[in-house]
């Protein structure tokens, strides 16, 4: 599902840059344009040649082997999100990329979306940060099978309240539910707290029959809203009433001010994401990739979201 457009991207950046696809189960997709580039197994791709890097993108279950095979072949390596299935394969992913002395960066590709980027940049508008909230619901895609809700997409959230808190997750509590009768969770609802003081919440499901995908930054200024599938963002402001907050002030609180929907450049974050690893792998120590520790971060929460909603705990976790 998601190769296809790693393969698109790829191959739109110039075929004698091409060195293949691997799938054993083919080109569903028509995505090469070269069919003589499809090969059956990652030692087939290697016989013919030797990338300079991969984009990993196999079921979350089989990123380890693959990672340690391309990593052990010299190749630099983007690894889907989320880095692995649990914590210890990511860092048996690092440990492999550091053995073999590749680059290696997580495809968190929410990082790279307009809106988010913008509203990072917009983040000191807001004053203090009190609060952050994602929501990403929507139905079932048939395609996962090995890792249920809270690994497969809220990971993306578990990831952004990081990066945009600029601070590690301190605790979760959550809850889950399972209609589907599948082995894996389909809905999480999980609220949370960074180390910054900064508290959280996460709704994620498969079971919505419309897609929504939103962060709501909320600060003592004001909120950015930022809807994540058309990239729009927009900035909700306070009002600003000093006079009669100083009189009335044990009723001090928020009021409405200015909505400004801003007008963004909307590149693809995919693309964005690449042209990141494609300077880090060209030596940019610089370049905005997300660092493989921060996708073990986010396996490590995610655990502690399942942890919790095993036990009716909250969760603490130890910083890294
Ligand atoms: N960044 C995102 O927004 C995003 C979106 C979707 C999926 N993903 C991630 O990408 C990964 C793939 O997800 P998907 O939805 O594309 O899955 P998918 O099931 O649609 O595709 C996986 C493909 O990998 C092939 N495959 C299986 N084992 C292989 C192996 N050992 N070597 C080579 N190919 C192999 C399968 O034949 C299949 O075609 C997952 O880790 C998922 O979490 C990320």
């Amino acid at each position: 599902m998601i190769g296809r457009h790693h393969a698109r991207i790829l191959q739109s950046a110039g075929s004698d840059a091409f060195a293949g696809a691997v799938d054993p189960g083919g080109d569903r997709f028509g995505a090469l344009h070269d069919p003589a580039l499809l090969f059956g197994s990652i030692d087939e791709l290697l016989e013919r040649s030797k990338p300079d890097f991969a984009v990993v993108a196999v079921p979350t279950e089989e990123h380890l082997p693959a990672v340690e095979q391309l990593a052990a072949a010299g190749v630099h390596v983007l690894v889907e999100k989320p880095l692995a299935a649990t914590a210890d394969e990511a860092r048996e992913i690092i440990a492999a990329v550091d053995r073999a002395g590749v680059r290696g960066a997580v495809g968190h590709v929410e990082r790279y979306n307009p809106a988010l980027l913008a509203a990072r940049e917009r983040i000191g508008e807001l004053g203090e940060l009190i609060s952050i909230a994602t929501e990403r619901k929507g139905p079932f895609p048939a395609r996962i099978k090995d890792v249920g809700v809270v690994k497969d997409l809220a990971t993306h959230d578990l990831d952004l309240v990081r990066w945009i808190g600029a601070s590690p997750v301190e605790a979760v509590a959550a809850q889950c539910s399972h209609r589907m009768g599948r082995e894996h969770e389909d809905l999480v609802l999980a609220t949370g707290r960074l180390a910054s003081g900064v508290t959280f919440n996460s709704q994620v499901d498969w079971l919505t029959p419309m897609k929504s995908r939103s962060t709501r930054i909320l600060g003592e200024r004001g909120m950015l809203l930022a809807n994540t599938l058309t990239g729009d963002l927009t900035l909700y402001e306070n009002a600003d009433r000093p006079i009669e907050w100083a009189a009335t002030q044990q009723l001090r609180g928020v009021s409405e001010g200015n909505a400004i929907r801003f007008a963004l450049d909307r590149r693809e974050p995919l693309v964005v994401e690449h042209e990141a690893f494609r300077a880090y792998v060209a030596g940019d120590d610089g370049a905005p990739v997300v660092p493989l520790e921060a996708g073990l971060e986010t396996v490590v929460t995610a655990e502690a979201v399942l942890e919790s909603a095993r036990t009716g705990e909250t969760v603490r976790l130890t910083p890294a």
